[in-house]
């Protein structure tokens, strides 16, 4: 019977371990979870979302601070437009971030960076073109683009030496999404180095409407291959979402995918950026307490834990401090939410607000629980202890429970 080790991911002369984790923002697919996949000689993913505010949580530095005084007499205001990002602190802080992680690097395998194009930034292409380039420059080792294919990307980033040299892969989640970004890409002459192909099962943002129950990863995964070899392109396809055990794996592999995308088995790791008690919930999760929502100011459904403390919280915007989901026109959908709230009860200390929630603030203090549908299964992945809490697992564990196990088992970690 087949496992995963049985395959290897082939880029040029190099061979992968087919496992790839999957970029998790804000900084939950963190730099160790990342830096152990590499060791393993699979894939790891850091995230570029929010990196100001993540430098300044690992690396002591103060673009937070120093945004926030630039901006404080706009607090009370409702409209943010004002607010911009300082190029300069992005590519600091991507420079960093980056670098260090780069340094770090040990083993066979590759770090990349998971690009969440949809953090428009209030100056969407001037942000997205530093953040492109100060991941190359600081020596990434590829480029994944997520959360609204930008379809100008590979040109943002023609000019970079290290355009043709870095992986550049791409996530979609239907076949249409991916001929279009190559029919858009045609005149940069240069192909993704891999597709991730997201199913409706996935984490984070979806790349469906609140219809994505009725699509389903195989199918798609499907259309994609059979369309690459109509096309005679060769391009390695790599599903995601709702990839549980090392046989649902490996059912893909043998069916022409060139590795996997997981990402929820590794939330329960220590090596994750989750606090502990976020860490439990997860695991404590049944399939309940799991939603596919509209509340992201994106406009992408995303999925998440039920009971998470964004969900209707009327916090105050904290676009002086971040920002990030400003639109070109320094709009976001969840102030005019708030500002209604606001109107319609003026004389309130606290509102709630329920249609939308502040991505920015709460996605940086890990109160908005992103999860993916099989979230509900991790507490059979691990020993529940005298406490009731359960045994959080070593990324190690779950990568080499991937690479190894076979018959849909799932192997427990040795007791603590
Ligand atoms: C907690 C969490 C956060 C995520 N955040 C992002 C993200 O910021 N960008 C992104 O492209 N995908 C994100 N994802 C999706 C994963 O990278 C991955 O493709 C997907 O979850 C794989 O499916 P699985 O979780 O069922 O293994 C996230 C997933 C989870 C579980």
């Amino acid at each position: 019977m087949k496992r995963v080790d049985d395959f290897r991911l082939r880029f040029g002369k190099r061979e992968i371990v087919p496992i790839m984790i999957g970029g998790m923002g804000v900084d939950i697919s963190t730099a160790e979870l990342a830096l152990e996949a590499a060791r393993l000689g699979g894939i790891g993913h850091i995230s570029d979302a929010m990196l100001p505010t993540v430098t300044d949580r690992l690396y002591d530095t103060d673009f937070v601070k120093t945004k926030l005084k630039q901006y404080k007499y706009n607090l009370e205001n409702s409209d943010k437009t004002d607010i911009k990002f300082d190029l300069g602190h992005i590519a600091e802080s991507t420079r960093l971030h980056i670098g260090k992680t780069m340094e770090a690097k040990r083993g066979e395998g590759m770090v990349f960076l998971n690009c969440m194009e949809k953090l428009t930034m209030n100056a969407p292409r001037e942000t997205l073109k530093v953040r492109l380039h100060e991941a190359l420059s600081a020596g990434i080792d590829g480029i994944t683009l997520a959360a609204g294919l930008h379809l100008g990307s590979f040109t943002l980033m023609e000019d970079h030496p290290r355009f043709r040299d870095a992986k550049l892969g791409i996530i979609v989640s239907s076949l249409r999404a991916l001929q279009l970004f190559l029919r858009k890409n045609i005149k940069t002459n240069r192909l993704p180095d891999y597709i991730v192909v997201e199913g409706p099962l996935a984490g984070g943002h979806l790349g469906f409407g609140m219809d994505w129950a009725e699509y389903d990863l195989r199918t798609i995964v499907n259309e994609i291959h059979q369309y690459l070899r109509d096309e005679k392109i060769d391009i390695p396809v790599i599903p995601a979402g709702g990839i549980f055990t090392g046989s649902d794996a490996t059912a893909f592999l043998e069916e022409g995918a060139a590795a996997v995308q997981v990402a929820t088995r590794f939330t329960v790791t220590t090596e994750c950026g989750l606090p502990a008690d976020v860490l439990q919930e997860y695991f404590r999760a049944s399939e309940n307490d799991i939603e596919v929502n509209g509340v992201s100011p994106t406009g992408y459904p995303m999925r998440m834990l039920k009971n998470s403390p964004a969900i209707g919280s009327g916090i105050r915007p904290g676009c002086e401090s971040y920002g990030y989901i400003l639109d070109a026109n320094g709009k976001c959908s969840y102030i005019d939410s708030y500002n209604r709230e606001v109107a319609l009860h003026p004389d309130e200390k606290k509102i709630s607000v329920m249609d939308k929630t502040c991505l920015c603030t709460h996605m940086r203090n890990f109160k908005l629980w992103t999860c993916g549908h099989y979230t509900y299964k991790l507490k059979d992945t691990s020993h529940k202890l005298a406490d009731g809490s359960y045994q959080p697992l070593s990324a190690e564990h779950v990568f080499k429970d991937y690479q190894f196990s076979t018959d849909n088992k799932v192997a427990l970690p040795p007791q603590k």
